[in-house]
């Protein structure tokens, strides 16, 4: 099952064309699933077609690139067609494994994504072999490779049993209704800061449009929620890849995406995600806008964004959905103030958390409060950094000019003057004996942090 809306001009299928060179006597079928998924979509033959395909074989490979976090939306909409058209039971005790390709960044939160799809489809899921884009190139990489592969066909040989690590998801039958109308005199000023609410979702009557509905009732004036299915948005990012040289996308005059996300979303000061849980994460809408914003390649576009999510369903049994949530906005150097779902408490009790993220957002934005990055944020941006420095900088020349112009690259520890200074001293006398031994450490630590105590007001 091919993932990569590049079809057959895929890296990841070179993979699977490297193990059919190693084992020609088993047979493959490669389908184009992301390149073809408009077609699949619209013709159910076409998607008979494919499920039969499955029905007939031994094993299925996903094979898929990374595409901002997880699979791009073309794959991610094929896997919606699986339950929206009743077709789960083709895939039941089916043994599978999963190859991705990428640079690493959050490749796991993709294969989490993929392994609990696997296991909601009751697949036997042998494994997942996370491969970084070029590591068929080097003999011993493929040979990991193959040792994976030659495992997958063991277990079909033999019919050996796999483990599952995921439970069905358990959704909580709850109407939201939210109380009476918020008293002009409790409503939330916006101080004048732009507040957006992007949503697939916006319909009254559903938890999530009425909370979204409260959510906006809670400021004493206006607030924008525009539903994401109304942007004029063709397709989904086709990796041509066009934009690494300067950050211009294919679409541009072909559709509306560009002017929605420059003119919309990143005018906003406070911007809040919202949306609908469709299998382990959001819709495939959603999907789709988040992989068009990658026109800008790896250079962050929400700075400075007072950020969060409004979601309807069971986000609490999805961790990983928040791990790329909390991710997401870290890398764009904005602050995530808080999740708030459907998922706890009464509807009064829901009421009242809207509320106070109305509040939050605004002092948050007022005070231009973003918090420190976890391994998050700090891992993502120095997996991008050292990516656009290196092997990928002929591919990403804006990242690389956008990274030089923003000192992206002082972050890297051998320009940290302050470090070296300190290590020039300290190393040569950290190697005497009498030295070191008589070193207190703890309060060596401590030092530089006495100066900010003694005087907290400089
Ligand atoms: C829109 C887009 C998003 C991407 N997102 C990620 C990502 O989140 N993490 C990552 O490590 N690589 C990411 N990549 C890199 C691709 O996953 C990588 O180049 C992959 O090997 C391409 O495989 P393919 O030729 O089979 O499509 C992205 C590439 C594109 C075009």
């Amino acid at each position: 099952m091919n993932g990569s809306p590049k079809g057959n001009q895929s890296v990841t299928m070179q993979y699977i064309l490297y193990i059919k060179k190693k084992h020609p006597e088993h047979e493959y079928n490669i389908v184009n699933v992301a390149q073809t998924i408009k077609k699949i979509e619209n013709d159910e033959k076409r998607f008979g077609d494919i499920i039969n395909q499955i029905q007939e074989s031994d094993g299925v490979i996903w094979g898929f690139p990374l595409y901002v976090m997880l699979v791009c939306s073309q794959y991610k909409r094929f896997i919606e067609l699986i339950s929206e058209r009743n077709a789960e039971a083709v895939f039941e005790n089916k043994y599978t494994i999963v190859i991705s390709t990428s640079i690493h960044f959050y490749d796991h939160t993709a294969q989490n994504y993929m392994q609990s799809i696997c296991d909601d489809l009751k697949m036997k899921y042998v494994g997942n072999f996370p491969a970084d884009s070029w590591d068929l190139l080097w003999p011993k990489r493929r040979a990991r490779w193959l040792s994976f592969v030659e495992e997958f066909i063991n277990h079909i040989e033999n019919n050996f049993p796999t483990s599952k690590h995921y439970a069905p998801l358990n959704k909580r039958a709850f109407n939201y209704n939210p109380g009476k109308i918020i008293d002009e005199s409790k409503k939330i000023d916006t101080h004048g800061k732009k507040i957006l609410v992007l949503s697939d979702e916006t319909k009254e009557g559903t938890n999530l449009g009425n909370m979204l509905k409260r959510f906006r009732d809670s400021f004493s004036t206006e607030i924008e929620i525009l539903n994401i299915n109304d942007v004029d948005i063709k397709g989904g990012c086709i990796s041509c890849l066009q934009c690494g040289y300067d950050h211009k996308c294919s679409y541009i005059g072909k559709d509306g995406f560009i002017e929605f996300w420059e003119n919309i979303v990143m005018t906003s000061d406070i911007l809040i995600f919202a949306g609908v849980i469709k299998d382990r994460y959001l819709s495939s809408r959603w999907k789709m806008a988040l992989d068009r914003a990658f026109y800008m390649t790896h250079t962050p576009t929400l700075i400075g964004k007072q950020m969060g999510y409004i979601i309807s369903g069971p986000l609490s049994q999805i961790p990983n959905l928040t791990e790329m949530f909390q991710g997401h906005i870290e890398l764009q150097g904005s602050n995530l103030v808080d999740i708030i779902t459907d998922e706890f408490g009464t509807s009064e009790e829901i009421d009242a958390l809207l509320h106070d993220f109305a509040r939050r957002l605004v002092t948050f934005s007022k005070a231009d409060y973003i918090k420190p990055l976890t391994f998050l944020g700090e891992g993502g941006r120095k997996i991008f950094r050292d990516d656009i420095y290196g092997r990928n900088r002929f591919v990403f020349m804006a990242d690389h000019e956008y990274y030089e112009k923003h000192g992206f690259y002082d972050t890297f520890p051998q320009n940290d003057e302050r470090a070296k200074k300190l290590n020039e001293k300290l190393i040569p006398l950290i190697k005497i004996d009498k030295v070191r031994n008589k070193m207190n450490m703890k309060q060596e630590f401590l030092r530089p942090f006495l100066k900010v105590l003694e005087d907290p007001n400089k």
